[in-house]
């Protein structure tokens, strides 16, 4: 992306005079030679770390008003140098920053353009601080602002899933083991199982972002600073919960993009499992959902198809979060302390993976939103013709004082003979019943109607309506007043 940006665009592009007005590089003295141009845009990350610009800025006025504050620099030149910032603000806003790959880095577009503003007075910026705490200050920030999207968007998630749930409180769908029909259960109980799997994502979510909530800024460079600036009144600016308590930690930890990639990869897990069984359900085969046309697409060739691309991409994006998970932890496993340019690595993972969780919430929760219909006839049709109420005729043998075993394998022989003759259970007369074992009596038919098999599984937790009711009302409390960032 560096590569397209015109270095010759905005007004903070074109002058190899450096931050600090030395080198040809735009480094110290210490530097005669530019950079080799190749080597310039493989440095550069301003193609992407300009998405920190905001972050970048916040950090920046939290630092200048700090120096201000301790005496550093005077009140004055703080408030000037956060005009200055806020100048740069409104620039981006308008279009009018544009910074070239000979900035490098969003940090040092910004220091140059207020160089540029502010004359000599915008060099004291950087006094006290390094870009190593600084990026790690910006990436925290930035994140800190993501993980509070992706929590919006779960819950938006789960209340589509919810309305779904609660519209169908009385729709059965079949129940699978190894994908085999298994035991009949209630389809608000099957959609509330997701809604708990996203329960779960928001505390995930909340408890990194507990750990991505602590600055590293006033680490410096790794060793902390002469500079006497008080760490704490940045924290509490930008909003900090805590400083780290060792500056080379501060510098060196990236954890928390880690954490952060771990999370969003079980939401991507979750999401790529609902879109599997969407995308079964939507099949003939199935037939348990139909496609609106607002969430399907066509075929370029085939006139009668209607494609379920929606949760095919989830599925198949969920792959990308996961590769960025082993692409994060392979970054860091081999790094010395403290800062090492493989860090800037971190960035694209985690543009590209809170991009593509969101992307995949919002779309699924559309999907539910309004973008499928449950078929309830085929769903009737489908808990009525099997074989999954046989758990229910041994648990019926059971009360009668059966040993489960006993009557587990008398119900085997029975499916065995119904399959050979084509009959459902409940096809069977009940002289046959009978000679299978005299406790049967009238009332095995009742026993084996698939809503009453699933009303019969009242454990809590279970499938029986009135405790699939426990369970909405619940969600439908928790989704009402969602405690402020989770957990
Ligand atoms: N662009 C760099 C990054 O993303 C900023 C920090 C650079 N620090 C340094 N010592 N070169 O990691």
């Amino acid at each position: 992306m560096a590569a397209e940006t015109p270095a010759s665009q905005g007004p903070a592009a074109g002058g190899s005079a450096g931050v600090t007005g030395g080198s040809a590089a735009g480094w110290s003295d210490r530097f005669e030679e530019g950079l080799h141009p190749v080597i310039e845009r493989f440095n550069a990350s301003i193609g992407f770390d300009i998405a920190l610009l905001q972050q970048d800025l916040d950090g920046s006025i939290a630092h200048a008003r700090m120096l201000g504050v301790c005496g550093v620099i005077s009140p004055e030149e703080a408030g000037r140098l956060e005009e200055g910032l806020e100048q740069v603000r409104s620039e981006a806003a308008t279009g009018r920053f544009q910074p070239g790959i000979e900035a490098e880095d969003v940090h040092f577009a910004v220091e140059r353009r207020l160089i540029e503003l502010l004359g000599s007075l915008g060099k004291k910026l950087h006094t006290g601080r390094s870009r190593n705490d600084q990026v790690g200050t910006d990436v925290r920030l930035w994140l800190r602002d993501r993980i509070d999207a992706i929590d919006g968007a779960l819950l938006r998630f789960e209340r589509a899933l919810l309305a779904q749930a609660e519209a169908h409180a009385d729709t059965l769908i079949p129940g699978y083991t190894h994908l085999q029909r298994a035991q009949p259960l209630a389809l608000a109980h099957h959609l509330l199982a997701y809604i708990e799997m996203a329960e779960r994502d928001r505390q995930r979510l909340a408890d990194v972002r507990r750990r991505v909530n602590i600055s590293p800024l006033g680490a410096a460079a790794l060793a902390g600073t002469p500079v006497p600036i008080d760490r704490r009144h940045t924290a509490a600016t930008l909003g900090f919960d805590a400083i780290y308590a060792n500056s080379l930690d501060a510098v060196s930890d990236r954890d928390f993009a880690v954490e952060f990639m771990a999370a969003a990869s079980l939401v991507m897990v979750h999401l790529s499992r609902l879109s599997e069984e969407v995308i079964l359900w939507a099949s003939e085969e199935f037939g348990f959902v139909s496609l609106t046309d607002r969430c399907a697409t066509g075929s370029s060739l085939m006139p009668q198809k209607k494609n379920p691309d929606v949760p095919e991409l989830v599925r198949g994006k969920s792959g990308r979060v996961f590769g960025h998970l082993i692409g994060l932890l392979t970054m860091i496993k081999g790094l010395p302390l403290a800062y090492n340019k493989d860090f800037q690595e971190d960035k694209e993972a985690l543009f590209d993976g809170v991009a593509t969780c969101l992307d995949c919430l919002e779309a699924m929760a559309i999907l539910f939103e309004e973008g499928l219909e449950f078929r309830a006839a085929r769903l009737e049709e489908a808990v009525g013709r099997d074989y999954s109420n046989a758990t229910d005729v041994a648990d019926y043998l059971v009360a009668r004082g059966v040993p489960f075993r006993e009557a587990y394998q008398l119900v085997g022989s029975l499916v065995k003979t119904c399959l050979r003759e084509g009959l459902l259970l409940r096809e069977l007369p009940l002289a046959r019943w009978q000679a299978l074992h005299p406790a049967f009596a009238a009332d095995i038919y009742g026993a084996i109607e698939p809503r009453q098999v699933v009303a019969a599984r009242r454990s809590e937790g279970g499938t029986a309506f009135e405790q699939v009711r426990l369970q909405l009302e619940r969600a439908r409390q928790r989704l009402e007043a969602p405690e402020a960032g989770v957990a």
